[in-house]
Formats: structure tokens, C-alpha cells, sequence
């Protein structure tokens, strides 16, 4: 059954991921969906009538999250269409005063779980396949006060661009998106908001657009994807800005 496995489905970015998939992949006969609250994915599976939808209520936190995605892989032989990496988590905090288990929370999500739903699902995936890994405009350029934030979303983007051209021979995209600040329950769960002058400066995006461009830029085959013309300017200036003049900027 041609299948869509989406991480981080219970909110914010990754519902609408979810809600818009249909429109630009609407061979997919079946939704995975991740994260940890069950209520949440069991209501956003109700939205979806005709399809078949698996809720898969995981914590890629915990190593046996990422056990269970892979025996129900090994069980159900799916054609995974698309792979939507969204999960995702960051905190404001500096290095030495935040703690530990929040710094190394996002390594564990951000990086080492992305990594390995990847590489458990790509061997599912057929010519015509696209991975569609979430990002940031975190990712140009390290933020002092989320600096392993940042650091985790540079490996997001780079590890896009290295699988897209270790899989183009198999047919299969990889494809970054790196959007600018949404306003979702990312910035309370890391204590964001009213926090830093940087995100009250900065302008948003939309989670509803941002979602439906970066489907698009997926089944285009694209590799980075910046939403908004002034994050694309950004991501720009970081390319040619030397990156120790350019962090006294970037400060969150
Ligand atoms: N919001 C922004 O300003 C912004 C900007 C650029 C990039 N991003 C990126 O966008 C992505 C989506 O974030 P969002 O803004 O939509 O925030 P969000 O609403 O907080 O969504 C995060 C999602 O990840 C899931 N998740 C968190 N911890 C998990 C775990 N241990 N195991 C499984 N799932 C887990 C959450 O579900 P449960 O809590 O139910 O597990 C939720 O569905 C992230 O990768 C984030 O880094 C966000």
C-alpha cells in the first residue's frame, strides 16, 4: 500500500503536513503517524476518511520507539511514497546553564532520531519516493543561546543534501525545508516566548503555507527549500558572510 510516515504529526507543522498531503501526493492510500500523544493523532485520524491511518503514538526519544517503527515495517512491507522527518524540538538556554537532559533532547530528536527513521524506512522506498526532512533557517548559521539547536538543524541540512545525492541513482529525493518562526507549541515548550528579542523581532511564517510549499518542493525533488523571500535573503548573506562576523548577528 503506497504509504506516507510523518513524525510530529500531533501538532503544529506536522498536522498540517498531514492536512495538505493529499493535494500534492494523492497516490498515498495510507498515513503513519507519529508522536507521542495518542489523543492527538486518533483526532487528526478522523479527518482523513478513505485512507487507512495507523497511529503510532512513539517517543523517538526512547530506543524502543524506534523498534516498534521497525518491526511494523518489517510486519507490513508498506511502499513508503513519503517520509516526512518533522519531529522536532529546541530550547533557549546557554551552554553550562541549561540542563543536560533538554541539550541532549535534541540531539536525540533533531538528530539521532531523524537519522534513524531514515535509515529504517528508505529500504521501503521505490523510484519516485521523496524524504522530506524539516529544518530551519537555524540551520545557516550557528544562534548563541541555541546553539545546539542550531547545530542539530546544520546536520538536518547537510545530512539532506548527502542522502539526496547518495539516492539519486535509486530515484528517490531528499528534500530540506527551513522555514523562519511559526507560531506553534514549539516556542512555549522551549521557552521561547517572551524570552528573546530576536524571535520578537523576526517576522513569521505560516505553518499552513510553509507545509503546502515544502510538499511541493518535495515532489519537485528540490534539496533546500527556504519559505519567505527574507529568509532566502538570509540564507543568502549567511553563504557569503564569513560565519564568526556573521554569529555576533544571529544571537537568539
Ligand atoms: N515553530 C518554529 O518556530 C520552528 C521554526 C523552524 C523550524 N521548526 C521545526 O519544525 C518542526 C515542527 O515543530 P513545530 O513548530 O510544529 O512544533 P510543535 O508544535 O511543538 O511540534 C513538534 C512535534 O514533535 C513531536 N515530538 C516532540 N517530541 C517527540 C518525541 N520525543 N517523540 C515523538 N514525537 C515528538 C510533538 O508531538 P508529541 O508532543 O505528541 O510527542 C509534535 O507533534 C520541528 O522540527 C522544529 O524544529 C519550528
Amino acid at each position: 500500500m503506497k504509504t506516507a510516515i510523518i513524525t510530529g504529526a500531533s501538532s503544529g507543522l506536522g498536522r498540517e503536513f498531514v492536512r495538505q498531503i493529499a493535494d500534492v501526493f494523492p497516490e498515498v492510500e495510507s498515513y503513519w503517524l507519529i508522536a507521542r500523544r495518542a489523543d492527538r493523532l486518533a483526532e487528526l485520524a478522523e479527518t482523513l476518511p478513505g485512507k487507512t491511518v495507523a497511529c503510532l503514538p512513539l517517543d523517538l526519544c526512547d530506543a524502543m520507539g524506534f523498534m516498534a517503527l521497525q518491526e511494523k515495517l518489517t510486519a507490513e512491507q508498506p511502499e513508503v511514497v513519503l517520509l516526512v522527518n518533522n519531529a522536532g524540538c529546541g530550547y533557549l538556554g546557554r551552554i553550562g546553564e541549561m540542563d543536560t537532559a533538554s541539550q541532549t533532547r535534541m540531539v536525540d530528536l533533531n538528530v539521532r532520531a531523524l537519522t534513524a527513521v531514515t535509515n529504517m524506512t528508505v529500504p521501503y522506498m521505490a523510484s519516485g519516493g521523496c524524504i522530506l526532512n524539516v529544518s530551519s533557517i537555524a540551520s545557516f548559521c550557528p544562534n548563541p543561546r541555541m546553539t545546539v539547536y542550531s547545530s542539530t538543524k546544520a546536520y538536518v541540512s547537510s545530512f539532506t543534501v548527502g542522502m539526496a545525492e547518495e539516492l539519486r541513482s535509486k530515484g528517490i529525493t531528499a528534500t530540506a525545508v527551513c522555514p523562519g518562526p511559526m507560531k506553534t507549541e514549539f516556542l512555549d515548550i522551549g521557552g521561547i516566548t517572551g524570552n528573546s528579542k530576536m524571535f520578537a523581532a523576526l517576522p513569521y511564517c505560516d505553518q499552513v503555507r510553509v507545509a503546502g510549499g515544502a510538499l511541493r518542493a518535495a515532489r519537485a525533488g528540490r534539496t533546500i527549500y527556504t519559505p519567505k523571500l527574507f529568509y532566502k535573503f538570509y540564507r543568502a548573506l549567511a553563504k557569503v558572510t564569513p560565519v564568526k562576523l556573521m554569529v555576533k548577528f544571529a544571537k537568539t
